[in-house]
């Protein structure tokens, strides 16, 4: 049926599937989801009882959430201050916006700025996707430019190009991951300082969805730049993926234009309660991190010394990997991933290669054993 009152370029998209290839062949009953960077622990038994207590005392169901997310935003500036190690805590409630997960201020910011033929925007592939799917259900031009196939360094001159051209909208905005998705490469010296010498008509965002796995935070740019964003959240290191909940760091007249364009209650109380409960229990949450770190060197080293795949270092809990590069890499790689999630392991397929989350001991165990099976058969 056609329904002619759709916009025509709609007919182009897809829906967002979380878990792609999953519905051509059944999942055997156990299945090892490392295809999302999650942390691979629940929240503790003490939490979740907290969480359970809160749902039955504090979470009144019949009234909407609390619009201005104060609360939340407070403990989220002490904990960027905390992390980018600003003693004099120069972050407050109102450097910050909430969203229900990233993916929602990704779409705020493109709407703050490019929506209505104002402009387009600049990505490096591969990167993460949602900035050119969500730009692009928007209407607004996406120009992507390449990185170098050893390090996975943004091509910085291609760049430059792309923020000069006049041959369709100006970039407006400038998306970077640090580290990046899929490829675990954090941004290099010289990366950050063209992104620094940007003028101030584009806006640079710097998605840091995982920097409490590196530790390194570009937050303090933030108080000498009005034109940079700095985006975090709580889906993967806090554990709480299942609320939505992420953050956008910037400016407070950045921040009070993307209030402006997001919907009024578009964080569920109970999520805004997850959030605080974690930010209080931080320092405990945060120990499963150097077990990770630890268990991403392990699965490295099995994975380089059982499997013919090229693996690059990891700056966050997840590795990319490439079969060897030969004529049927890519049906290797397909064949490789369809082996893979009929034996119950999901990574992601992307890029021309596998973006591995690091999961538990006995998870990645069996990442390395299916994947050395998958290239004998
Ligand atoms: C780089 C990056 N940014 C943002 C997100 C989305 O995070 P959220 O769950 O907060 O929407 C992800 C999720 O995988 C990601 O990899």
């Amino acid at each position: 049926m056609s329904l002619s009152f759709l916009r025509p370029d709609l007919a182009q998209f897809a829906a967002y599937t979380p878990h792609p290839g999953s519905a051509d062949a059944p999942l055997p009953a156990q299945v090892d989801h490392l295809d999302t960077n999650e942390c691979p622990y629940d929240l503790p038994e003490a939490l979740k009882e907290k969480l359970a207590w809160l749902a039955h005392h504090e979470v009144l169901a019949n009234r909407y959430p609390g619009g201005d997310h104060l609360a939340l935003k407070a403990a989220i500036a002490t904990y960027v201050n905390e992390s980018a190690q600003l003693p004099n805590a120069p972050f407050t409630s109102d450097y910050i916006s909430v969203g229900n997960g990233s993916d929602e201020l990704i779409r705020s910011l493109l709407i703050a700025t490019c929506a209505a033929g104002q402009g387009s925007i600049l990505v490096a592939n591969p990167t993460f996707s949602m900035y050119a799917i969500l730009a692009r259900t928007l209407g607004i031009p996406v120009i992507e430019v390449s990185r170098d196939a050893d390090t996975f360094e943004v091509d910085l001159s291609a760049a430059q190009q792309a923020v000069e051209q006049t041959s369709t909208l100006p970039v407006r905005v400038v998306f970077m991951v640090h580290p990046n998705s899929p490829t675990a490469n954090a941004l290099t010296a010289a990366e950050l300082s063209w992104l620094q010498q940007l003028p101030q008509d584009i806006l640079v965002v710097v998605d840091e969805a995982y920097f409490e796995f590196c530790q390194q935070t570009t937050a303090a740019e933030i108080l000498q730049r009005p034109n940079w964003v700095v985006m975090h959240t709580f889906s993967k290191a806090f554990r709480l993926a299942a609320h939505r909940v992420g953050y956008a760091v910037a400016h407070p007249h950045l921040i009070a234009a993307l209030e402006k364009v997001r919907l009024p209650y578009n964080l569920p109380s109970f999520s805004q309660a997850a959030a605080q409960l974690v930010l209080e229990h931080r320092h405990d949450l945060l120990t499963a991190i150097p077990l990770i770190l630890q268990q991403r060197q392990i699965l490295h080293a099995a994975l380089q010394a059982q499997t013919p795949l090229r693996l690059w270092p990891s700056a966050a809990n997840f590795i990319y990997a490439r079969p060897p590069a030969t004529e049927d890499s890519r049906e290797t790689l397909d064949r490789v991933f369809r082996f893979l999630k009929g034996q119950g392991t999901l990574v992601r397929q992307t890029g021309g290669g596998f973006r591995i989350t690091v999961g538990t001991p006995e998870e990645n165990q069996r990442t390395v054993d299916r994947m050395q099976a998958a290239f004998q058969s």
